[in-house]
This record gives structure tokens, sequence and C-alpha cells, in this order.
């Protein structure tokens, strides 16, 4: 916990570490609650830091010291400082060896940071700052050594695990023994890792591409053995992209990767020895669901990715998080889209970037995806940062072309290999590689806010000339008042009346990349022999808005004909949006509510185009999420948002009833499961079908569901059932289903959640009880992150509708439980507070009580400085 107000860290401020750290030996008595580190430093004077030897500074937070000693020699307590935050040791030769003893509690380690135990096993969690909890260590990222580590254990912990290769093991008396790694690649303490545990392993291999072997590991504890298959199938495929798309190869004997249950994010990088949320490893066909097959699928990839996107290229200070996290997210979804369906892949991607990272762009946090100051550096692992930042990375491709990109990262990682970089030196990479200038470009590192494009057209039909008129404009975000047009690649084509496309230039060019890089640029088509109707941005080729004034005539035949799937759908999410914009104005006027035909009959036409591919026509049926509508609106009333949304869902389940049982019925067959694309496609369809059919609560469509639910023999199936049952019809057969399920599944702790978060997440009157009732369930641990979101973060962050309620109750209820929750775990307290953080936006009665809810937090006093930077930054009003 914190004293004083926690100070603010500035990149302007960045300098070189005064001493290096040539090799680190670690030394680990595992106990408990005491566990004894020994740690033996060899320091070196930085060359490159400047003259004189300054003190040494090491970070230390919540440890106890036992000693000292420089060279052998014992310190005496009035030989060196030590406060709240770390160590200060006078130095008198440039070179010198360290050696502290110290102790640290991983038993009362609720903030999953540093050395903390796991239903009985030992883990570790340093990035960003968490090694510092661990040892006195100069705990930034810039200073890269060697580490050999030694781990001590009671027999109890049969496996004692670290980076690198293990090189020695041996009895240390009858009840304990020891296992010592050496890890020959010289890397920050933030990759470090150590687990200590009764954990089961399986293995398998992988050749790559020069012919080396390599041993691959997954360990969990004996009862989740059987749901490692596809986490070993994703490495296994990971690791063969990685060398064929990027030519890199793996560089240990060995990788491991450990399933833990309590976990503050999805996984880690660990050199060597990669640590997973139990959630985002374990699978199999009875108990998870497709999405939680694909999210292993690329969170397995992202991890491996960052061997070379992280480890032997890493970021020389935090500030450059997206250098290591942008690439690495744009690498794992380059690599889902070559796995799967590349157009659902990327709707799924910027659905998300549109709803959660353009709110965090518009909101009290927003920051560049390079930020340029933070007070906890853990409050910046943000949308904008990781998927943001993909896009940029992405951009870099999109002007460069594959190959270039290619050329780009060749000389990126050739440069840079096992050096600590930063965002410039990797677009200077791509600059150098593939001489061109990427100046203007960098904006979108340093300026925060999401770029708007109003674009105009004109068609000149006696000069068969077509011009576009963009103009760009980005608006203010705190401490930054003005920007500078950003460096834009615009993907676009022209299409026909009759839905071709029109050539762009006498090649017969269909789509080009337009470079928007000034407020106002003007760009000609000659040639075009009609008024053309243009798909913009196709692909979401930039992280903007597009203002462009379709019609819905315009809309529908975009939907139909245009051959960048991406934007068939994107128009399907305008003719939606549109129509529901009206909607909510209609609420507000107290005018009767009604179904806009063309979005009716698109939705009919989506329906009956079974030549698409299922999981793009189940994207196209669904309408934009309230969250989306949310940020779309510059005031939001959550209220009409809920009504013109709820209005619209049932009224085009009423009307398409009979298209949508055909639909169900037509891929409502028993195949094997497999979770293959083609087959997630199917269930996708066939499931956002039952979820529609059973808005209209009519018995037949429950019966589906009920039947469904009772004759499943996977867990995608399971669950859509279970949700369209607790979400509609009435609360007898909700319960009874709720109760059948979790009397199957009460011992499996990845159903267990989705459980919660089902319950949570339900739209259903009266869910705000039924959240305070699962918390005082078994099933529920607020030490558990997992659990946490399942939960809490489920009712916040989706379920819009009982969040919402007027009365505030929703609001005071998530203040309450970040109050209690910061005492624990700071990070998770952090991040759970967002969506009250948003108070400025909505109209008068929920701001003044979301606010209200914000400022009990701040009231309570006592916060951890993550929580006080987000909650102090969301209450400034200026
Ligand atoms: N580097 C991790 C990733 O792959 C992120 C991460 C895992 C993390 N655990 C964390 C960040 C704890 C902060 C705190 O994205
Ligand atoms: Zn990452």
């Amino acid at each position: 916990m914190r004293d004083a107000q926690p100070s603010t860290v500035y990149l302007k401020d960045y300098r070189q570490p005064d001493y290096l750290v040539d090799s680190t030996r670690l030394r680990f008595e595992l106990e408990p609650n005491s566990t004894l580190v020994e740690s033996r430093l060899a320091v070196r004077r930085n060359p490159a830091a400047g003259e004189g030897l300054p003190p040494l500074r090491l970070d230390g937070v919540d440890l106890e010291l036992i000693s000292v000693a420089m060279d052998g020699v014992p310190l005496s307590k009035e030989e060196y400082t030590c406060h709240a935050e770390g160590l200060i040791i006078p130095v008198h030769r440039a070179e010198f060896t360290l050696e502290i003893h110290n102790r640290i509690d991983p038993e009362r380690n609720t903030s999953l940071e540093g050395l903390y135990l796991s239903n009985g096993m030992y883990c570790t969690q340093c990035e960003a700052e968490g090694f510092r909890k661990i040892t006195y260590y100069p705990d930034r990222p810039d200073v890269m050594s060697r580490f050999t580590t030694t781990i001590v254990a009671s027999k109890d912990y049969p496996v004692l695990l670290s980076n690198g290769n293990e090189i020695e093991r041996g009895e240390v008396d009858a009840d304990r023994h020891f296992v010592t790694w050496e890890d020959p690649f010289a890397k920050p303490a933030y990759l470090f890792a150590l687990v200590a545990g009764k954990l089961e392993k399986v293995e398998d291999h992988f050749t790559t591409m020069s012919g080396r072997e390599v041993t691959l590991q997954i360990f969990t504890e004996a009862k989740n053995i059987g749901k490692c298959a596809h986490a070993m199938r994703s490495l296994k495929a990971a690791m063969r992209w990685d060398e064929e798309v990027y030519g890199r190869e793996y560089d240990l004997d060995i990788f491991m990767i450990v399933a833990v249950d309590h976990f503050n994010m999805g996984a880690m990088e660990n050199k060597g020895l990669n640590i997973f949320n139990s959630a985002c490893v374990l699978a199999s066909p009875e108990t998870a669901t497709d999405a939680a097959f694909q999210r292993i699928e690329s969170i397995v990839a992202h991890e491996y990715f960052h061997n070379w996107s992280g480890n032997r290229v890493t970021c020389r200070d935090w500030f450059q998080l997206s250098l290591k996290e942008g690439f690495t997210v744009f690498r794992d979804a380059e690599f889902s889209a070559d796995m799967n369906s590349r157009a659902v892949k990327r709707i799924e991607d910027v659905s998300m970037l549109r709803t959660s990272q353009f709110a965090e762009d518009a909101g009290p946090m927003s920051h560049p995806v390079r930020p340029d100051s933070y007070m906890e550096i853990s409050n910046f692992y943000t949308l904008t940062v990781y998927e943001k930042g993909a896009e940029v990375v992405r951009m870099i491709h999109t002007l460069l072309g594959s190959e270039g990109f290619r050329r780009g990262s060749d000389l990126y990682f050739e440069r840079h290999d096992g050096c600590a970089v930063t965002c410039e030196d990797f677009v200077a990479a791509m600059e150098d590689a593939n001489g061109v200038d990427l100046k203007q470009f960098r904006r979108w590192y340093s300026q925060a806010g999401t770029p708007v494009l109003e674009i105009d057209d004109d068609y000149d039909s006696a000069g068969k000339r077509y011009t576009l008129t963009v103009r760009q404009s980005c608006p203010a975000t705190p401490g930054q008042s003005e920007k500078l047009p950003f460096h834009i690649p615009l993907k676009l084509g022209l299409l026909a009346a009759d839905g071709s496309e029109l050539a762009l230039d006498s090649e017969g060019t269909k789509e080009t990349v337009l470079e928007v890089t000034a407020a106002e640029q003007v760009f000609v088509f000659e040639n075009i022999p009609e008024r053309p109707l243009p798909s913009l941005l196709r692909g979401f080729s930039a992280p903007v808005k597009v203002r462009y004034g379709y019609t819905p005539a315009q809309l529908r035949l975009l939907m139909r004909a245009d051959t960048d799937a991406f934007n068939r759908w994107d128009a399907g999410q305008r003719l939606a949006f549109g129509a529901l914009a009206q909607l909510q104005r209609d609420y507000r006027a107290g005018t009767e509510l009604q179904l806009q035909p063309e979005l009716l009959e698109a939705y009919r036409s989506v329906l009956q185009q079974e030549d698409l591919d299922p999981a793009l026509v189940a994207e196209m049926l669904t309408l934009p999420s309230a969250q989306t509508l949310a940020e779309e609106a510059d005031i939001i009333d959550a209220e009409a948002i809920i009504a013109a949304r709820k209005f619209t869902e049932r009224a085009l389940a009423e009307a398409l009833y009979e298209e949508l049982l055909q639909t169900y019925q037509r891929l409502d067959h028993d195949k094997p499961y497999r979770p293959v694309a083609d087959d997630i496609a199917e269930r996708r369809l066939k499931n956002t079908a039952l979820a529609y059919l059973c808005i209209t609560e009519r018995e037949e469509a429950l019966q589906l569901a009920d039947s469904q639910f009772a004759s499943a023999t996977n867990m995608t199936d399971s669950a859509a059932a279970l949700a369209a049952l607790v979400n509609r019809g009435d609360d007898q057969r909700a319960s009874t289903v709720l109760h059948d399920f979790y009397e199957r599944w009460k011992e499996d702790d990845q159903v267990v959640e989705l459980w919660l978060s089902v319950q949570s997440s339900s739209p259903r009157r009266g869910t705000l009880e039924a959240v305070r009732a699962l918390m005082a369930h078994p099933a529920f641990e607020l030490t558990n992150p997992n659990r946490v979101r399942s939960v809490i973060g489920a009712f916040a962050n989706r379920n819009f509708e009982q969040f919402h309620q007027a009365d505030g109750s929703g609001f005071r209820f998530l203040a309450e439980q970040v109050i209690a929750l910061d005492k624990l775990n700071p990070q998770i307290a952090a991040r759970l507070v967002t969506p009250i953080t948003r108070w400025k936006k909505y109209t008068e009665g929920p701001r003044e009580k979301m606010h209200a809810a914000l400022q009990s937090v701040m009231d309570a006093g006592q916060l951890s400085a993550d929580l006080y930077e987000v909650v102090s930054k969301s209450l400034k009003t200026d």
C-alpha cells in the first residue's frame, strides 16, 4: 500500500542504467511463509552511462532484508540505505559482486505479482515490475543478465522449474531436493520465472527448420492432464508458422508451459517457461467452447512469438511496451487468420477495438500507443498498447506490402538481437529496409485519440471523373489538445450500380491504398464510367472512424456485393447502427418504435445466402452491441440504447422466425466435435439462430434450447443452450438448467467460470441480486481473478442493461467490490473500476450516480498506486 501520492514517471527522463549485471545467480529455499532468496550479482559500471561511480540503486518492495555483502565482505547497516522501495549502496570499484539475502512471504502474496502460491503451487509473475518483490535488483528491462537459478524445496514439490536448461539436480537431505537451471540467453528480470509443485506433464517434440530437436512440455495438476492436447497442437503450429512467415526459429532445447489457476492476465512469455492462466491453455471438447479453443490457440501463439518479439529483442523501458505487445498481437492475429477464417478473425478484432479501445481512447485514461508518462505501469497493459499497437504495425504492413514488411522485420531482428530497444528502432528498421520515409507515420505512436475521416465525393459525368475529398481530424485527449495529421492508409474499391467492381486505372486495378497525410486531401479517379459507390477502409486498413453519407440502399448493395468480406459486414453494421440511432431518438421523443424495413430485408437476405461462410452470416446477423452504440454516442443515453436494441432484436426475431428456425434445423446435425474453422462456423450460426429464436420466448424455441441442452456433446452447444435459457423464458426453467449444469460440472474450474459468467451477464431482471448471491457461493473467491472476472467483470462489462439500472445500484456495487479487491490485488481492482470511470459521457442521471460511486472509491482512502492513478485521473473535470 501507498504512503504518499504515487509519483509520475516520464519518458523524457529516461537515462541509461548506471550499472550492468553480467550474471545473476539465484538460490531459493521455498517455504510458504518464509522463502529465503539468495542472490549473487556480477555488477559492472555501465561505460555508456557517464563518469564516476554513483551509488548503486536497487529496486525492492515488500522484502525482508537479511544481509548485503560486496566482494564477499558483509556490509553493516550503516554502509547502505534500505528504504520502502529499495536499497542504495555506495560503490568504490567499477566491477564487483554483490550478495544479498532476503526473505519473502509467498503465501500472503495475493497481488499475484512476484512469487506467490496458487492452489499449493509456487509460481512467479515478474512483468512488469514484479521481480522487485522477489529480491533487490535493478528491475528495468534494459538491464539484461545471464541467470542461473537453484530451487530448493520439500519433496512434496516434485517439479522444480526455471528458465533455460536443467544443469543439475540432487538431494539436500531426506525431505528436500534441489534443481539448478541455467538460461544461456541474457534477459531482463521481467522474464524470470520459477515454478514448483506437484505437477504432471505432457510431452512432445518439434524439429526446427535447421533440424534441431526441441522438447515441448505442458505442466498442470494431474486432474487437468487430459486438457493439454489443443495447446500442444497450437504450440507446434505456431512454431512452424513463425519459421515460415518470419524465418524465426526457436533457440533453446526445451520449451515449457505451466497452467496456473490464479493469474492476473492471460499468460506470460518468460524465457523457455511460459506461465499461463489455466483458462487460456486447458481445453477439451466437453468442457471448452469454440471461443475458448480459439483463444487458447491465439494466446499460446502470442506467448511463443514473444520469444523473438519481446525476448530476443526486448523493450528499453516500459514506455516501449507496444514494441513487443503491438507487434506480437499483430503476429498472433495473422497466425489466427491463417489457421481459421481471415475475415471472421478481422471482424472480431475490429469489433473489440471499436467498442473497447475507441472508448479507452476517448476516456480519462486515454494515452498514445507509446505513453509518455505513467504512475503505475501495470495500468498501461491496455487495449491501446496491445490492440491499437497491433493496428499500427498492420498499417506498416499495408504500406510496405508483405515482402517489404518481411525485409523490415528481418533487419529489425538482425540489428537488435540481444538488445533492449524502442518503437523508434522498429520503425527505423522498416524504413531502412525499404527506403521509405515514415516520419509522419510516427505520430501514431505519440498522439492519442481516434482519428475521424470525413469523406465526401463528387462525380463529373461529362468528364467521367470521380473525386474523393478526405478530411481528417482527431479529438483532444488529456494532455494533448492539438493534433497533427496522421499518415493513414485508406484501402478502397469502387462499385458499379450492379455491384461489380470498377477499374481504378488503365491497368484495371480494382483496389488501392490511398495515403492520406494532409488535414484535407483530394483524390481523383479518371475514366470512371458511372457514379461509383465507394467501399471505404477495406479490411479496416486504419484504426479510424469513417463518416460518409451512405444511404440504406447503398449499404445493402455493399452488404451483398462487396468483394471485401470485412466491408460487407461493416455495411450491415452501419445499416443497423443508423436504424438503432433513429430508434433511440424515437424512444426519447415517445414515438412508437418501428423496425426499419431495410434492416429487416437486409437480415432476411443474409439468412438466405447459404453460400456464404456461416460464421460470416452469424456476424452479419449480430446487431452492434450496446457497448458499441455507447462508444459511438456523443452523450450516452443508456436507457434509450437498451430500449432501441431490445426492440430491434425482438422485432427481428419475430419477423424472421421461420427463416431462423430453418437455419437452425439445417445446421442441427450431430457431427463429432472438431474445433476447426468450418465446424466452428456452423455452430456459431446455429447458436446465433437459437439465441434469436429464444428472444421470442415461444415455447417451441425454448424447447429447442432445452433439447440442445440435454443432448449436447460439446460445451459450445451446451453453453449456448444454457445462455439462451438463462436469458429468456421463465425463471423456473432458468434455475433448473443452472442447477443441472452446476451439478454436472462443479469439479471443473473452467466450466464453473463459464457458469458464473452466464448468470452475471444475463439481461434477466434481478441479475444484481443474483450476482451478490454468487459472491457468497463456494465457487466464488475474491482472490482468484478468473472468478472475479466471471462474476463482477462480466456483470459490469458484458451486462449493459442490468449494470446500467437507473437507480445506480450497479455502479455502487462495482465501487464496493473495487474497494475490497484493492486490498488484495491492486492490478485487478484498477482494471475492474473502468466502467464507472467513463461517467462524463452519460446523460445526467447515470452520470451523477456513476460519479458518486467513483468518488466513494477515492474517499475510501488508502488506495494502491494502481487504483489511485485510474480513479484520480478519472475524477478530474478539466
Ligand atoms: N506479457 C504478457 C503478454 O503476453 C502480459 C502479462 C502477463 C502481464 N501477466 C502480466 C502484464 C501481469 C502485467 C502484469 O501479454
Ligand atoms: Zn504479450
